[in-house]
């Protein structure tokens, strides 16, 4: 198959000009003006915008997690995802105390296999640490599995100590790998939720006001200090806290190989979600938690210059009925998490470029070029450029969505940006060279997408 884009405006992490793009089978082969090739197919983009393919190195499908499951599998979840101009996820494969990492990969391949409709990798969670599993981080770096989450949280659960967190940063530096840290104090948020409850504290806003900014800071500061320690790169997830993101910078400044994302809902939400009436305040029930509107500022500077790097969307969506329902009387056992695979690309255009947050090139940066190369998908993901996989979306800056749960593809039954407007949508949508979205329609397969083996940084 060969299908050739025309007049698009071609826009990279460094480039924007107008031009033609060639595709044959799953490649970009050549990019130029007024290009005479014949094609299978032929697409007119004037007036679009041409961006690589999103890359959100960032979601939970089909993830077993308080009490209950994500709501999107691999099949439902990457639909949306590539509905929205996202064409590449980095998932979290989880590895449960007792198991091998290799028992966790295996898991989750199985999850994704014959339902992702576009490209996947993942990372891996480890909450068991030992010297077995230290010889399997080896092992999964080797095979494409080259980055691992690790958790400060949830103690009990998730949350690994500091002896451990070293242990795995020291291991990364000589197999390369890269760990991904949820950066929050997971020991004094236990005091606070368990103080919190015995005041007869337990709407939802009290997910928020038990996980303080300070205890996301702390975490951060000392995840940043272990890697330093340990002469590794590392990357926070997730950063929603403007005294998280001082940590960051401060350590950038200092030339430390400190990496970190934040999320749509940290830009476009706030506290002031958890106060909506009765228990609506359980839609935003995320970790760490939306902070107050001033933050969404610092985020904003914070990403303009560089001291995060990318935008991932953390999608873990859970329906409001049977689901985030388990925490009725009890804020604590509310699963942790919201939807956003599909609205990333629109909420960051429309909220970062329109307005003049972000440049349109570091608006690509951040949602594809720079999650691409910080997980070894460049330049195969991550741009538009000869060589790489024909990822393509035909973006219409003008054109206007209303979000809305109902119109959207994701399986949960709220949207957090419920009636919001949004100018700026992907059109279509290429995936290795196969147009999986058509305006509006999906035209991919499940099982479409591949596996991807990442490199190590
Ligand atoms: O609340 C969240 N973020 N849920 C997903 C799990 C995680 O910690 O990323
Ligand atoms: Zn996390
Ligand atoms: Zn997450």
């Amino acid at each position: 198959m060969t299908l050739l884009i025309t007049h698009g405006t071609i826009v990279t992490a460094t480039d924007l000009y107008r031009g033609d793009v060639f595709i044959e089978g799953e490649k970009i082969t050549t990019i130029g003006t007024a290009l005479a090739m014949q094609a299978d197919r032929v697409i007119d983009a004037t007036g679009k915008y041409l961006l690589p393919g999103g890359v959100d190195v960032h979601t939970h499908l089909d993830m077993p997690f308080g009490g209950t499951t994500s709501a999107d599998d691999f099949e439902s979840g990457t639909i949306a995802a590539a509905h929205g101009g996202t064409t590449t996820i980095v998932d979290f494969a989880i590895q449960y105390k007792g198991q091998t990492l290799h028992h966790a990969w295996e898991t989750w391949a199985k999850k994704a296999a014959g339902k992702a409709a576009i490209d996947y990798g993942f990372h891996m969670i480890i909450t068991d640490l030992s010297d077995q599993v230290e010889q399997e981080m080896d092992a999964l770096v080797r095979q494409g599995i080259t980055s691992f989450k690790l958790f400060m949280a949830y103690p009990g659960v998730f949350m690994l100590d500091d002896a451990s967190i070293f242990q795995a940063l020291l291991r990364t530096g000589t197999n390369g790998g890269t760990i991904c840290m949820h950066a929050e104090n997971g020991g004094v948020i236990d005091v606070l939720v368990k103080r919190a409850l015995a005041e007869g504290k337990t709407a939802p806003k009290y997910h928020a006001l038990t996980r303080p900014a300070r205890a996301e800071a702390e975490a951060t500061h000392r995840a940043i200090a272990l890697a330093e320690m340990a002469d590794v790169p590392i990357y926070i997830v997730h950063l929603s806290a403007a005294e998280a993101l001082e940590m960051v910078a401060e350590a950038r400044d200092r030339g430390l190989p400190a990496f970190a994302e934040t999320c749509p809902q940290y830009l476009f939400l706030s506290y002031d979600n958890y106060e909506e009436p009765g228990f609506e305040g359980a839609r935003y029930v995320m970790s760490p938690p939306l902070r107050p509107k001033e933050t969404q500022d610092r985020l904003w500077r914070g990403l303009a210059f560089n001291d995060l790097q990318a935008i991932s969307t953390d999608h873990c969506p859970f329906c409001m009925k049977e689901q985030k329902t388990i925490g009725v009387g009890d804020f604590s056992k509310i699963p942790n998490g919201a939807p956003g695979i599909e609205t990333r690309m629109s909420l960051v255009y429309d909220g970062g470029v329109r307005p003049g947050r972000i440049s349109l090139n570091r608006f690509v940066e951040l949602t594809a070029t720079s999650p691409a190369k910080i997980f070894g998908l460049f330049p195969r993901k991550g741009t538009i450029a000869p060589g790489s996989d024909a990822d393509i979306v035909v973006f219409d800056p003008e054109k206007k969505v209303r979000l809305a749960a109902k119109t959207l593809h994701m399986r949960v039954d709220y949207n957090p940006y419920e009636g919001r407007e949004v100018t700026g949508a992907a059109d279509i949508v290429v995936s290795r060279g196969r147009v999986i979205v058509d305006g509006g329609t999906f035209t991919g397969r499940a099982g479409g997408g591949s596996f991807l083996k990442r490199s190590t940084r």
